[in-house]
């Protein structure tokens, strides 16, 4: 197969990087199409470590362009210093990057609004990674956005950020908002100026390219449990991240898409706050959170660690049509006597197999456990399905049952080769063509 999208099955961080840097010396292309810097993907190899924020994790393998599309906001500061650190570490960024000129900005102002509705005592916490995502998004549904196309114009600058502040957004920042506008425009001006050789119109670049027969692996970002539509509403991202939301984020058609794979830690994570049923707060949280070095890449903050929710990750395989699963992070469970996985939830006496969209039923569910047995021995070292203990490969067994799918990979460690490949079948057909490249 020639397309394949690689999507979040939970709340984000399942090791989406880690999946897409191991797939993408395969390909041409690697697009993102959603989300901004709320984004942290780590990749190891070679005893380096790289954590990318906007730009697709393909960029760090030779021969491969990344795009970034309309349906993504950037914060053009934080991604110039996200190109420039990766050329310090000897990554090539320039003229392998193509940044979406319909893509949103990120400005100062809409990190200000995330963070005074994140302060604001009336409304929920959500426990955002305060990088202005929610805002940026909010502006560009009001169609007040700033699009990077307008970099480019430091009249048209001015007059859109004075009407984002006129028009309705500067009072609910009330003080904050006395930062000048104007000023910003010509600063944002002169970012743009820095990006412009990055900018075009990748929608049509990417029909063509396809069109050409090129390779595209498409990353996703965050989780289908974060999806503003399908996730835990009100405690979601501000984009729809559900494998679908590739068309309308790169401007291609669905036709160019052959496979999916579903990326899943085989436990459960969640930062930042709402329901999460299958959490364990106390020592066995710790444990995962120790083992799993469980902190977030973006914010630092210590992550919710618990066991694995079957039936949000039924729910996701459902949603996003998933034909192989990646587990990720599997090493993590190595000492763990016995390995509960929540298969139903209880409500009121009853039981649950699908994910209740009600907030008041998600706070009173209870998990309904399966116990399998541990195994209690290293995994990392394995590299084939049959070097894992016996516990090891019924677990994983009693997983693709769950999620009703394959599992193609099985992650036993953060570096590229700590991997066992179980099937390739997606893209076992797949190398490069050199469609791809850049003029
Ligand atoms: P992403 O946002 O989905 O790309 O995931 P993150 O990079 O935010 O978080 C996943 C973390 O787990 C990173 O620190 C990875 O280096 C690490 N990681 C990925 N796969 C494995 C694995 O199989 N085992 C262990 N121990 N760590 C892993
Ligand atoms: P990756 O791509 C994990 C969470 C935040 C918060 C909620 C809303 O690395 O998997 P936002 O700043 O987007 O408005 O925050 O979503 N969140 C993530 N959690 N991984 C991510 O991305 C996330 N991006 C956002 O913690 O709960
Ligand atoms: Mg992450």
């Amino acid at each position: 197969m020639a397309n394949i999208a690689v999507i979040g099955g939970q709340w984000g961080d399942e090791g989406k990087g880690k999946i897409v840097d191991l797939l993408s010396d395969r390909f041409d292309i690697v697009a993102r199409w959603q989300g901004g810097p709320n984004a942290g993907h780590t990749v190891r190899f070679e005893g380096k470590t790289f954590a990318l924020r906007h730009i697709p994790s393909g960029i760090l393998r030779e021969g491969v362009t990344a795009v970034i599309g309309n349906g993504a906001v950037i914060d053009p500061v934080s991604l110039l210093q996200e190109m420039a650190e990766l050329e310090e570490k000897g990554i090539r960024v320039a003229g392998r990057l193509r940044i979406s000129h319909r893509a949103q900005v990120i400005l100062p102002f809409h990190r200000e609004l995330d963070r005074v509705a994140e302060e604001n005592p009336a409304s929920p916490s959500i426990g955002t990674t305060r990088r202005g995502i929610g805002p940026a998004y909010m502006t560009k549904v009001a169609r007040l956005g700033v699009r990077i196309v307008d970099l480019g114009d430091v009249e048209v600058l001015r007059r859109k950020m004075r009407s984002l502040v006129d028009g309705g957004f500067g009072a609910m920042l009330g003080a904050a908002a006395s930062q000048a506008p104007e000023m910003l425009a010509e600063e944002f001006h002169a970012h743009g100026s820095s990006l412009a050789s990055c900018v075009c119109d990748t929608s049509s670049w990417l029909g063509e390219r396809l069109r050409a027969g090129a390779r595209v692996l498409f990353e996703g970002a965050q989780g289908t449990m974060l999806d503003v539509d399908h996730g835990t509403y009100p405690f979601v991202t501000s984009s729809n991240t559900v494998v679908g939301s590739l068309f309308p984020g790169l401007g291609i058609a669905p036709r160019f898409l052959n496979g999916t794979i579903g990326v899943f830690k085989a436990y459960s994570t969640r930062v930042g706050a709402g329901p999460f049923p299958t959490e364990q707060a106390g020592e066995v949280g710790d444990r995962i959170r120790e083992r799993g070095r469980e902190f977030g890449t973006v914010t630092g903050r210590p992550r919710r660690c618990g066991w694995f929710d079957g039936v949000a990750a039924r729910y996701a395989a459902g949603i996003n049509g998933i034909d192989t699963a990646a587990i990720t992070l599997f090493d993590v469970l190595d000492e763990f006597a016995e390995i509960p996985i929540c298969v139903a939830y209880r409500w009121r006496g009853m039981e649950l197999t699908e994910v209740p969209a009600e907030p008041w039923v998600s706070d009173e569910i209870e998990p309904v456990w399966e116990v399998l047995p541990g195994w209690r021995q290293p995994t990392s070292g394995a590299r084939r399905i049959a070097d894992l203990p016996t516990p090891a490969r019924r677990y994983l067994d009693r997983l693709s049952g769950i999620l009703g799918c394959e599992i193609g990979i099985v992650s036993v460690g953060a570096d590229r080769t700590q991997t066992i490949v179980c099937s390739d079948s997606l893209w076992a057909e797949n190398t490069k063509t050199g469609a791809g490249a850049l003029p």
